[in-house]
């Protein structure tokens, strides 16, 4: 959602700042603009549409002669997708340029006044107000004028910013939205995220809330919203560049797909010594995990449905009452805090807004919190008190993979070692379900090499209009997502029902050949799902089951049965997730979509 990318250095700025933006394309974006000093103007060019018409527009950075230079790829708040709205935005003067992540949320207020002293607006966007704001507080300094302007507005920002009269200089500051430093031989670099400078460094400064940087030829100096200078410590990223590329797939969804193997080794087997479970580096004691009464899962879109399937592993093996709710629904709820409680916030990138908004509330309760995350450093990872990390490396297609199924396996987990450590299993059990962890990397491979089933069934549904989804227990929570996966990137209507709750009204949605996916892999609910594929089979529906081997009879009563390989039951969910996860490929490839950049979405929702 939103990306920056900027750079100060010996080379020609522009051809980096475009490729560094053309590697946030993932986020998500629906306008671009550059702004570039040549050392006496800024120039400005924008375009709406993707970044090759703003490529193309300046032919390829050739036609922005300079050295210092800021960019953004923007995803319409405040005002429609145009060229106008795009950034950078510019003070009337055309002297300070400014590029903006997140929201200014008392923008109104703040333009209001700014109109009332005669600031002419030419933009609908929030943004608009910082160019004019700091060119009121400015008085030669830049660092004061941003300072002024940080203690005035509202809202979440990571900006970029230039002063014509600091030519070979960048302004940025952050608060909320994530913003990185990197450095090398050539110049130095800010960005909203690390694919967009991983090219060029591996060593860069986070920054964190309420901080301002000062990048020139010769330095880069920290400063906080006081204005006193502060020290920062550089890290090196340790990200494998070829992991946020596609390496020879059509997409990035189907490499990332096609990774999850790795990822979830990369999750468990670290974790997992002398045939036991090691979560020590979370540092919650034993007493404490025994005292738990009460653990709150919270999160957005599919890290919510890997919270929904982690409810029934923690409430089935370590016997604690969970509830799961969604991030954009609980801070605003009003939830009743209990001691010995638990807050587990899960999240890929770890700068979902609503989310850190929900671990703030939590905090300010003085909720324990603990993060289920995918992006270290991030906003969320660092403001929780232990952390979880899932080690599915980056991930760059909007539609979640990898990092969900890294989320099932860290729930997975949490489960076995709070059961272990309460004795709500046994011993021969725990080793049972460690065996069975232990398998699912290899059991998924086994899946992942059927994927031209999946495809030709896939074919037959590229003109449907709707489909269902449904299961029960794990099965439902599983629905959920691989509803959600398909909706996200093949534009297809489609509701994920606990088969129970079907017949309760929205079997009135069933006619004749309604795709109906069934899903029944939990050994105690199949009998109980097999009655509700009958009930749709006799409205007409075509069901698409998704089962396990011992359940062939299912054919008996769908139209085409899938099978995924035997495991617990607690961890189906990673198995059966798989064909799913092909099936809205699949489609989406068939219907000619941008699998990577499904419309209107973004990787990781910076706004509330
Ligand atoms: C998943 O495919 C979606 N793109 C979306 O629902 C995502 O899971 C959600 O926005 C939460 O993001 P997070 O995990 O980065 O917090």
């Amino acid at each position: 959602m939103c990306g920056i990318a900027g750079y100060i250095g010996t080379k020609s700025a522009a051809p980096i700042i475009l490729d560094g933006l053309s590697r946030l394309e993932y986020r998500g974006y629906d306008s671009a603009g550059i702004a570039v000093f040549d050392g006496e103007k800024i120039h400005m060019k924008k375009a709406m549409g993707r970044l090759r018409v703003l490529d193309e527009l300046t032919r390829h950075g050739a036609d922005m002669p300079g050295f210092c230079g800021i960019g953004h790829t923007r995803w319409a708040t405040h005002g429609c997708p145009s060229d106008t709205n795009a950034h950078p935005h510019m003070n009337e003067e055309n002297t300070i340029a400014v590029v903006h992540n997140g929201i200014i949320e008392n923008y109104a207020r703040l333009k209001k006044r700014l109109e009332q002293k005669g600031c002419h607006f030419v933009s609908e966007t929030d943004t608009e107000v910082l160019a004019h704001m700091l060119t009121e507080y400015y008085n030669g300094d830049p660092v004061a004028a941003i300072e002024k302007v940080m203690h005035r507005v509202e809202g979440s920002y990571a900006l970029g910013i230039m002063f014509l009269d600091h030519p070979h200089h960048i302004y940025a500051a952050r608060k909320d939205s994530p913003l990185i430093v990197g450095t090398n031989d050539s110049g130095k670099f800010i960005a909203s995220d690390v694919p967009a400078i991983l090219h060029h460094t591996r060593n860069v400064y986070y920054m964190e809330n309420e901080e301002i940087v000062c990048l020139s030829n010769e330095h880069i100096r920290f400063f906080n919203i006081d204005g006193e200078a502060i020290a920062k410590e550089a890290v090196t990223i340790d990200w494998d560049i070829h992991a946020a590329e596609k390496g020879g797939y059509e997409h990035f969804m189907l490499k990332e797909i096609h990774e999850q193997p790795k990822a979830i080794r990369d999750t468990i087997f670290p974790r997992i010594k002398k045939d036991d479970i090691d979560l020590s580096e979370l540092g919650l004691e034993e007493a404490e995990i025994r005292r738990l009464k009460k653990i709150s899962i919270i999160a957005c879109g599919s890290a919510f449905h890997a919270g929904v399937t982690g409810k029934y592993v923690l409430e089935g093996l370590a016997r604690i009452p969970v509830e799961v709710d969604l991030a954009s629904e609980y801070r605003y709820r009003d939830p009743i805090y209990e001691r010995d409680s638990l807050v587990i916030i899960v999240s890929q990138s770890g700068e979902t807004a609503d989310s850190l908004a929900a671990l703030r509330e939590a905090k300010a309760h003085n909720g324990k919190v603990l993060s289920i995350v995918n992006v270290v450093g991030s906003s969320i990872a660092r403001e929780s008190d232990a952390v979880f990390y899932t080690w599915a490396g980056p991930e760059i297609a909007v539609a979640t993979t990898k990092a969900y199924s890294c989320q099932l396996a860290a729930f997975y987990m949490l489960a076995m070692k709070f059961a272990q450590i309460r004795r709500t299993v046994t011993a021969e059990r725990f080793d049972a379900l460690l065996n069975a962890l232990r398998l699912l990397p290899e059991q998924i491979e086994g899946l992942l090499s059927q994927k031209e089933k999946i495809q030709f069934f896939a074919n037959h549904y590229l003109a449907t209009e709707h489909i269902f989804f449904m299961g029960r227990g794990i099965d439902y929570a599983l629905s959920l997502e691989g509803s959600l996966k398909l909706k996200e990137i093949s534009y297809i209507h489609s509701e994920a029902y606990a088969a129970g709750e079907l017949k309760h009204g929205t079997i009135s949605l069933v006619e004749d050949g309604t795709l109906v996916v069934a899903v029944a892999t939990q050994d105690a609910l199949y009998s109980k799902t097999m009655s509700n594929i009958v009930e749709v089979k006799t409205r007409g529906a075509f069901v698409m089951g998704l089962t396990t081997l011992r359940h062939q009879d299912m054919e008996n009563c769908a139209d085409y049965v899938l099978y995924v390989p035997e495991t617990e039951n607690y961890f189906m969910g990673s198995l059966s997730i798989i064909p799913l996860q092909l099936f809205a490929y699949y489609v989406s490839l068939g219907r000619g979509l941008d699998v990577d950049k499904p419309r209107n979405l973004a990787k990781s929702v910076t706004v509330e």
